[in-house]
């Protein structure tokens, strides 16, 4: 049968993959029956099972295909030092501007960049380019009167009061704070960490000594980390709640270009191998460094609003290590016993410099599902039908297979239920024998399970069962002997990890 897929780039789609994410059990807004927090998502039954997947997917290309990464989980509480070494007290902030009429606090930067978009939208486009590089300068400069100035001669208007009525710009920093300490003298102003690779630079000496670990060698953290966005909107692409999967990989000073060509190379490969089509996803170099990094790029997926960042790539230097052993006064420093060609000595004691990747879970998941959300028109005249399904890698889906009596009766469901309970230790699977096979089909398409497995009356009497299969809804008839290899093969991260 012909199929049409509907492009996803097609007006509407976020609405309704967000639509689609909450109906289905992937995520739901925080708090929600208090009407929800802006910015902060639940992970709903179906949701944590894909984004574990993702998780234990990049967990394992990290510390399972490379005997020299080792992984550990720091805690989100840190040293308030670790941030003034990081440069995060002192440089982690968004320039703000406030409406005096709306009441409504906005980027400026955004601001000025949005504008720069809508003109070149209406044709002017070098007029939004003139508008974006003067804005850059301005910002290095830290010139925030001028960019308050921008902003007013432009004619940027408040998009819920229409004024230009604004504040002057101010550096607003995007660590959240709290205090530790049971009484109040004792209390001490502390952070949630903004970025879990901190957690990995302070432990750096206990895993290289402890691991006896030698020089390259990486260490990979998947965690929560906390920033206080002001613009935070796009749904769990840009969140005050979040998880990351770092991996700091530490190098000897002169090796980093090496490595970060390298690491770009994995990690791009990392998502195609998820199902990310070649033609989503593109490089883009930054042209502003981060205070920390001397090369950096983003990798970008092209999410119904556009190619975004969803994991960065940074060569650190010696910044973070070096920053550490300053402020704590501990050496952060390997001795290298490797022989340096051009001196015949060893390379001796160093700080390490670090290659970085970066990438965020919830825009990962994002980027997972907006992909595999598909609506499917087939057939002609009267006998067309409409499909919505999930195309998710089956390494990822949450359920892997549904187990479905035809009917209720005849021991069909004692049946069905020995496949479940022979298959459950394997895979995630269900049993479901509520309403017609029909509908069954179509709830498992919406939570893109890629196998159903239909137990019929031939099953009891030659042991085999139909399965159909979600993306082609083609049935193919199997020994229930054969269904456990058959499946784990299909979703087994092998299938994905094996194409690094
Ligand atoms: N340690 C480096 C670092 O934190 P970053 O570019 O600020 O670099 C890395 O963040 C990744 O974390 C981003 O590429 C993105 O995927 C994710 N991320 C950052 N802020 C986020 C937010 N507010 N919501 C969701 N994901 C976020």
């Amino acid at each position: 049968m012909e199929q049409k897929v509907v492009a996803p780039a097609e007006a509407g789609i976020m609405k309704k993959v967000v639509a689609h994410a909450k109906e289905y059990g992937f995520v739901f807004p925080s708090s929600e029956i208090y009407d929800g927090l802006a910015a902060v998502y639940d992970y709903g039954q179906m949701g944590v099972e894909l984004k574990n997947n993702i998780k234990t997917v990049w967990y394992k290309a990290m510390t399972q295909l490379n005997d020299n990464i080792v992984g550990i989980d720091a805690a989100i509480f840190m040293h308030p030092l670790t941030w003034k070494a990081s440069g995060h007290v002192d440089g982690f902030s968004d320039p703000m501007i406030d409406n005096k009429d709306s009441k409504k606090r906005y980027r400026a930067d955004v601001l000025v960049e949005e504008h720069a978009a809508a003109l070149e939208a209406a044709g002017k486009k070098d007029e939004g380019d003139a508008l974006v590089k003067k804005l850059a300068r301005l910002l290095e400069a830290n010139d925030l009167k001028a960019v308050q100035d921008l902003i007013i001669q432009t004619g940027i208007k408040c998009p819920v009061s229409g004024t230009a009525n604004w504040t002057e710009v101010r550096q607003f920093n995007l660590m959240f704070s709290t205090q530790v300490g049971s009484v109040a003298e004792d209390t001490s102003l502390i952070y949630l960490r903004p970025e879990t690779a901190q957690g990995i630079f302070v432990n750096f000496l206990n895993v290289q000594k402890t691991g006896r670990m030698k020089i390259p060698f990486g260490i990979a953290q998947i965690g929560k980390a906390f920033r206080n966005e002001i613009v935070a909107r796009q749904f769990t692409f840009r969140m005050r709640e979040f998880e990351q999967m770092e991996m700091q990989f530490f190098i000897r000073p002169g090796t980093e270009m090496e490595w970060y060509n390298k690491w770009k190379e994995v990690r791009m490969k990392w998502h195609q191998a998820l199902g990310l089509p070649t033609n989503k996803l593109r490089f883009h170099d930054h042209e502003k460094l981060a205070h920390y990094a001397n090369a950096a790029v983003d990798i970008e997926f092209e999410f119904p609003f556009g190619f975004k960042e969803m994991e960065g790539i940074h060569s650190r230097t010696d910044f973070d290590l070096g920053n550490h052993q300053e402020l704590s006064k501990k050496k952060q420093q390997y001795f290298d016993n490797d022989i340096d060609e051009a001196t015949g000595k060893p390379y001796g004691n160093y700080v390490p410099y670090v290659v970085e990747t970066s990438v965020g879970a919830d825009r990962c998941f994002l980027a997972v599902l907006c992909n595999a959300y598909t609506e499917e028109v087939s057939g002609e005249g009267e006998q067309q039908k409409e499909r919505t399904y999930l195309k998710l890698h089956p390494a990822l889906a949450p359920i892997k297979a549904a187990i479905l009596p035809i009917t209720k009766k005849d021991g069909l469901p004692e049946k069905a239920m020995e496949i479940y309970n022979e298959l459950k230790y394997d895979v995630k699977v269900t049993y479901e024998d509520k309403d017609s096979i029909g509908k069954r089909y179509t709830r498992n398409d919406l939570i893109g399970t890629p196998f159903c497995i239909a137990v019929d009356h031939q099953t009891l009497e030659d042991n085999t069962v139909t399965i159909r299969h979600r993306d082609s809804m083609e049935q193919e008839r199997v020994a229930i002997s054969d269904l456990r290899v058959k499946i784990r093969k299909a979703t087994s991260w092998k299938s994905i990890l094996e194409k690094l």
